[in-house]
This record gives C-alpha cells, sequence and structure tokens, in this order.
C-alpha cells in the first residue's frame, strides 16, 4: 500500500487540496500591513456568500468547539437558562459546554439517526411562559449520526418564542443548505476543517443584528472569544490577536475554489449527490443505514450500522491496513453499533465508490459475505441517473 495515498473517509478532517496546500505555504506578512487587509477583505466577502448572510463573519485562531463558546459567551447573559436540542454526540457535547460555562441547561433529546422534531420543539417552548430561556442550540448536521436537522423551521418555531438560535454548523455549512438571514438564525459557526477543505485550526462565526443587540446585556466573562474587538476592526480589516496567516491564505483560496466551481449552492448539490450515492452503495450491500429518512440523511457523512456478528474495529482495521480507506468510528453511545463514511469538503463521487469498494471489500476478509460490486453498481448507478437529469434538464 501507498501510504501517502492513504483515502481518508472521515467527516473531517477531510482531505485538502494541492491547490490549498500550496496556497498555505505562502511566506508569513505582516498581519498589520496592506497584504493583510486585502487578505482579510476577501475572506470576508466570501465567507458572508458561504453563510448567505449581510451580518460580518469573524475568524478566530480555534476549532470547531471554539463556536460552542463563542456563541454563548458573547450573547447569553451570564447563568442564563438555555434549551439544548440534541440529537447525537455533537450536540450533547454543546450542552455540557453551556453547563460548564456556567447557564442552566435544559436538555431535548431526540433518538440517535432522528431529526428534531419542530412540534416538540414548539410544545416545549410553549411550557416556558415566563420566557426564561434565552437561546435555543441547535446542530445543524450532526456529524455522529449523519443527520441534517430540518433547521429553517426549527428556526421559526424558535422566533414565535423570542429566544435567540444559535448553530453548530460545523459539518453542515457549505455542505447543506444553510440561510443564515433568510432563516432567522442569530449565531452560525463552522470550523475549517470540513466542507472547507482546510486542515483544522479554525472558529468561523457570524451573529445577527438580534444577537448583536441581546449581547449589549451579556455580562458573561470572556476574553480569547470574545468578538467585540473583532467587530471594532473588522472594517478596517484588523484582527486583536496575531491570525491563523497560513490558514487565512489557505481559506482564501478554499472559497475561490468554492466560488469558481459554481458557488455555494453547486457545493451543496455535488453533497447531495455524495450523500445519495453513499447510501444507495451501503444499502445494496444489504447494510442498514442509522438514519432511515431520507428527507434528514446527511449530504457529509453517512452513518451505516455494523452488520451482526462484524466487530466494527475490525472492519476499519481492515479497511485501512488492507485497502487503504480511513472509515470513522461510532462515537459515544455508537462506538461499536456504526461506523461511518465521510464525504464532504475535497469529495468528488469516485470518492464514495471507492468508499463503498473497500467496505465490500473489508466485509468480505472478515468473512461478512457481500456480493463483491453490488455496492459500487449502486453508487454509480445513482451517479449515472443525476447525469442523466442534468443534462434532461439543459435540453
Ligand atoms: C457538528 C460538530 N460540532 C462540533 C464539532 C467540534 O469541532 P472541533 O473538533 O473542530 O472542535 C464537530 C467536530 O467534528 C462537529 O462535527
Amino acid at each position: 500500500m501507498l501510504r501517502e495515498k492513504t483515502l481518508l473517509f472521515l467527516p473531517g478532517p477531510t482531505p485538502v487540496p494541492p491547490r490549498i496546500q500550496a496556497a498555505m505555504a505562502m511566506p508569513m506578512v505582516n498581519h498589520r500591513g496592506p497584504e493583510f487587509s486585502a487578505l482579510h477583505g476577501e475572506i470576508a466577502r466570501g465567507l458572508q456568500a458561504l453563510f448567505r448572510t449581510r451580518e460580518e463573519v469573524y475568524v478566530l485562531p480555534g476549532s470547531g468547539s471554539g463556536g460552542f463558546e463563542a456563541a454563548l459567551v458573547n450573547f447569553v447573559p451570564a447563568g442564563a437558562r438555555v434549551l439544548a436540542v440534541s440529537i447525537g454526540d455533537f450536540g450533547d457535547r454543546w450542552a455540557r459546554a453551556a453547563a460548564a460555562l456556567g447557564y442552566r441547561v435544559e436538555r431535548l433529546e431526540f433518538p440517535p439517526g432522528t431529526a428534531a422534531d419542530p412540534e416538540a420543539l414548539r410544545e416545549r417552548l410553549r411550557a416556558d411562559t415566563g420566557r426564561e430561556i434565552r437561546a435555543v442550540l441547535i446542530t445543524h448536521n450532526e456529524t455522529s449520526t449523519g443527520v441534517t436537522n430540518p433547521l429553517a423551521e426549527l428556526a421559526a418555531v424558535v422566533r414565535e418564542h423570542g429566544a435567540l438560535v444559535l448553530v453548530d454548523s460545523v459539518s453542515g455549512l457549505g455542505a447543506m443548505p444553510l440561510e443564515m438571514d433568510a432563516w432567522g438564525l442569530d449565531v452560525v459557526f463552522t470550523g475549517a476543517q470540513k466542507a472547507l477543505m482546510l486542515p483544522p485550526g479554525l472558529t468561523i462565526i457570524a451573529a445577527s443584528a438580534r444577537a448583536w443587540a441581546a449581547a449589549e446585556e451579556v455580562d458573561q466573562p470572556r476574553y480569547f472569544f470574545d468578538l467585540r474587538p473583532y467587530r471594532r476592526g473588522h472594517r478596517d480589516h484588523s484582527v486583536p490577536y496575531t491570525p491563523a496567516l497560513s490558514l487565512l491564505y489557505g481559506l482564501r483560496e478554499s472559497l475561490r475554489m468554492i466560488e469558481e466551481q459554481g458557488g455555494v449552492e453547486a457545493a451543496w448539490a455535488r453533497h447531495r449527490l455524495l450523500g445519495a450515492m453513499c447510501r444507495a452503495g451501503v444499502k445494496a450491500l444489504g447494510l442498514e443505514l442509522l438514519c432511515r429518512d431520507e428527507r434528514y440523511a446527511s449530504g457529509s457523512v453517512t452513518a451505516v450500522k455494523v452488520p451482526p456478528g462484524v466487530d466494527p474495529n475490525g472492519l476499519r482495521r481492515v479497511a485501512r491496513e488492507e485497502f487503504g480507506a480511513v472509515l470513522a468510528p461510532g462515537q459515544g453511545k455508537l462506538k461499536d453499533a456504526i461506523f461511518r463514511i465521510g464525504h464532504l469538503g475535497y469529495a468528488t463521487p469516485h470518492d464514495v465508490i471507492a468508499a463503498v469498494a473497500a467496505v465490500e471489500m473489508a466485509l468480505v476478509r472478515l468473512g461478512h459475505p457481500v456480493p463483491l460490486g453490488r455496492g459500487v453498481a449502486a453508487a454509480q448507478t445513482v451517479w449515472l441517473d443525476h447525469l442523466a437529469a442534468e443534462k434532461g434538464d439543459r435540453t
């Protein structure tokens, strides 16, 4: 096996395109000088297009989890009640982060593999007659289960109540539809190592005018994740601390790539295709998906139930060692119940075909009989049908 050509089918970190790697090799510049202003300005515009917002988008050194903290400490008063809507491990983590920061956390949980139900959310918020809940925490795409929440509907329900809508779109933004302004999302954050095709290391966050108005009365202690100095300096392309310059060069290149390939809507369509191919492939092998409802199936990552009698660690080990394909394990309660195939960021239909082929071969090696090529053929068929439909649309 050529180790350098290991195929990374993780839902982050995802492979980094050579073009972005090259961009990140740029020499350092003065982050208080004119080159930085140009870099910052271009990134700021590109991110607004990606977030579908007219608000400013800030880029901080950090990771996705930095967004958990920044979204709370800037916009929710100390000790306030928040409602954490959780459909999996990352929803749980955000709830734990909120509790660690001293917020009074209520939870609304849904079983793994399902999306949050807007009606259940409405009921819960209606019970809050004293309007004590100041913010609702929602995961856009739950990476641990491969489920995408009906974010527009959930946000509309929160609007009826009046709390802020805080959204973790770490593995959703740039892969699945998200309309920050049109859907009334108050805070949206993401990380670098998912649909943006970068190495890890950035927290990227935007807030609505409503969120900024609410921020006026926020007394929560904060320093590194205080967004106010970012906001004050934004128009002058000034950031409070030394920025992660190499990653910013990479981010500029990533935004250019997304734009050149048809913009964010084209990226959404590509991920939709990748998800559909992957699901068709694994289902054709007789494997079961964790997410049974196609409407909420993720375009970033597919969670597959480990078939009875198959050792999940063995499956991933064989896929990695014998076929050079890195699959992701289940997380938390689902550790041994599922494996996950990431298909986001720098991913093409060929990658999905390779991932399904590796799963087929690993299962055969483990003595679990699957008909070789059946999953691959199903994935190919989805791709061909997609092309035919696209060509049909054009004529
Ligand atoms: C949905 C979601 N939220 C939050 C995170 C945490 O991001 P990070 O590991 O970059 O801190 C992840 C990471 O995979 C994620 O998928």
